[in-house]
């Protein structure tokens, strides 16, 4: 048996998705624990591009279930058209191998409004949140304003739940059809009732069983709400410790921590990003990388791998062991930088700094290493890696002190090289 959490090590789109689905071949359950439908997760199987927003990375497995927990805030509307999608393609979703918890938040159409107003009020100060309601669903959460998928199952309940927060005050001047949403979210739960299940007691009753199990993060360590580039992040908790909650399984059952983390880095949306490449070099990683967001098909920015980040990212989640992934973007350079320490006012600093004014002013450091021109993405055997390309990874395994297990070099299941120690 083996419990491992997976988390991104950056700003998200590191490629959680493709790495959930291939280590899913061998999980028993892989589940969501937090994040909405702000999240997107391309996977390639085969000549098929399957891009996933709710339902976790491992539903094209068929031996593995899939779970979405407690801790995620669910689009009812996009759940469905993700699940109709999947099985117009030949993809099983039914509730032998999908299940929801009863007690996830739900997103509802009021929270979208609302997070398109509040990013139009905070003008220069925008976070660039994808606007799915995220934000707005995670607060009336902890507000205790919330409603929940077992809600949605009396109409009565919910329209006293509805009624009650009195939407017509928070989003004035718009005719909100609201009996026509109670309606429509009402039945929304009646329909999700067959996959509604006590997901806690589902996965720890799994655990008990021995089985293979994923808990698969969305966004990243620094989209954390508390760890993260406050305030612009998510609003929930993408880490490790994330996975606990938002799952309802206990910290002595997970095994290990596996962070994703590109061979460089990309941010979506607003925030300070010190290694950012606003020039020529950052397009050449943005197109080679195809870095254009899943989800809202923004630019992604692009920069140089930061070690000081990444190590922030090991500590906060306790990393225990690295998958890298993109190498092959790196493909042709002549040199790769790597940042190793902020300059700040005159002073370096190589402990990520939590006050964002330091960071928004952090001049990085870099150490050169030479590139490689081979084309990589068709290689599975880590010996067969370009002299650089190898001494690039070790360098990060120093650096890190963490040990990178799964080496990815492009999209597809087989650009993959496994290694258990490195070489
Ligand atoms: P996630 O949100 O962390 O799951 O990542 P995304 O799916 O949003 O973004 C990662 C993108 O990179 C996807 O389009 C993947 O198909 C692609 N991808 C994943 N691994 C590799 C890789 O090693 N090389 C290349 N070139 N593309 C990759
Ligand atoms: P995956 O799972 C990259 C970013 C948004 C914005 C901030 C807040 O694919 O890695 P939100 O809508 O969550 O309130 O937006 O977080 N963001 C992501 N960036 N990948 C994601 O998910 C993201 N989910 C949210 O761009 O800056
Ligand atoms: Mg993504």
């Amino acid at each position: 048996m083996t419990v491992k959490i997976i988390v991104g090590a950056q700003w998200g789109d590191e490629g959680k998705g493709k790495i959930t689905d291939i280590l899913a071949e061998n999980m028993d359950l892989v589940v969501r624990y937090q994040g909405g439908n702000n999240a997107g997760h391309t996977v390639v199987v085969g000549e098929e591009t399957f891009k996933l927003h709710l339902i976790p990375s491992g539903i094209l497995n068929k031996n593995c279930c899939c779970v979405i927990a407690n801790g995620v805030v669910i689009d009812p509307e996009v759940l469905f058209s993700e699940i109709e999608a999947l099985q117009k393609r030949g993809i099983a979703v039914s509730p032998q191998n999908f299940k929801i918890s009863s007690i996830a938040h739900i997103i509802l159409p009021f929270h979208k409004i609302l997070d398109g107003s509040q990013e139009a009020r905070r003008h220069e100060e925008k976070i660039g949140t994808t606007g799915r309601g995220i934000g707005p669903a995670y607060t009336d959460k902890v507000s205790r304003n919330g409603v929940r998928v077992m809600d949605l199952l009396s109409r009565e309940k919910l329209a006293k739940k509805i009624l009650n927060h009195h939407w017509e005050n928070q989003i004035p001047g718009q005719n909100l059809d609201i009996e026509g949403v109670i309606d429509q979210y009402h039945a929304f739960g009646l329909k999700m009732l067959p996959y509604v299940t006590d997901t806690s007691l589902f996965i720890n009753t799994a655990m008990d069983e021995k089985r293979n199990i994923i808990l698969e993060g969305a966004q990243g360590t620094m989209l954390d709400v508390d760890h993260g580039t406050y305030p612009f992040v998510t609003s929930s908790s993408p880490i490790s410790g994330g996975a606990c909650i938002g799952a309802g399984v206990g910290p002595h059952k997970i095994d290990g921590v596996l962070g994703v983390t590109k061979a460089y880095v990309t941010r979506v949306g607003e925030g300070p990003f010190p290694t950012e490449l606003t020039d020529a070099q950052g397009d050449h990683l943005r197109e080679r990388g195809a870095e254009f967001g899943t989800t809202t098909g923004r630019s992604r920015r692009c920069g140089w791998l930061d070690i000081v980040a990444l190590n922030y990212a090991i500590r906060v989640n306790g990393i225990t062991e690295i998958c890298l992934t993109k190498l092959d973007v790196l493909d042709g350079l002549d040199s790769i930088k790597v940042c190793t320490g902020y300059r700040v006012n005159g002073e370096i600093i190589t402990a990520f700094p939590l006050d964002l004014d330091v960071f928004s002013n952090a001049d990085p450091i870099y150490d050169t290493l030479p590139g490689w021109k081979e084309d990589i993405s068709q290689l599975t055997d880590f010996n067969k890696l370009p002299a650089n390309a190898i001494a690039y990874i070790h360098y990060i395994a120093e650096k890190t002190g963490v040990e990178i297990n799964l080496i990815s070099v492009g999209s597809r299941r087989n650009q993959t090289i496994h290694l258990l120690t490195l070489a």
